[in-house]
């Protein structure tokens, strides 16, 4: 599995863990930044990240600020895109499950470096279960190809 990852300045420091989680996993990986505390826009890194994941370049995304909050908010602008913000591990299951999430957010502020680790674990290595999900899923797509609210 492909996975691209990016943070902005507040979450430097968990994309380095998760970094070493995915050498662990033997995945496959780029990061793009940012790489030092100086403060930056989250949505500078939400969006090559979705649009990479959008376009197939890579399988999965993992973005990291703060609270995972402005990262999600952003990534899901980008149509194909359905990240999930999670602080446990049942949500990060549930969040591949049953809505085949494909990027990740997660808040350095929020989740310990073990527990992101354990939570980042469930979400990689957890398969989509498809059938009413699916119908539930193609909702969501059919909802960004009405451009009418
Ligand atoms: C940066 O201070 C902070 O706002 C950002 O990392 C993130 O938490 C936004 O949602």
């Amino acid at each position: 599995m492909r996975i691209i990852l990016a943070s902005d300045h507040g979450g430097t420091r968990l994309k380095e863990e998760l970094k070493g989680l995915l050498a662990d996993l033997h995945m496959e990986f780029e990061d793009i930044g940012c790489t030092s505390d100086q403060s930056v826009d989250y949505p500078d890194y939400a969006e090559p990240v979705a649009k990479r994941v959008a376009k197939g370049e890579f399988d999965r995304g993992i973005l990291i600020c703060g609270t995972g909050i402005g990262m999600s908010i952003a990534a899901n602008k980008v149509k194909g895109i359905r990240c999930a913000v999670v602080s446990d591990e049942y949500s990060a299951r549930m969040s591949r499950e049953h809505n085949n999430a494909n990027v990740l957010a997660l808040g350095e502020r929020v989740v310990g470096g073990d527990l992101a680790k354990s939570i980042a674990q469930a979400w990689l290595t957890t398969e989509f279960a498809g059938d009413r999900h699916l119908r539930r899923v193609n909702k969501i797509a059919e909802l960004e190809r009405a451009e009418e609210l």
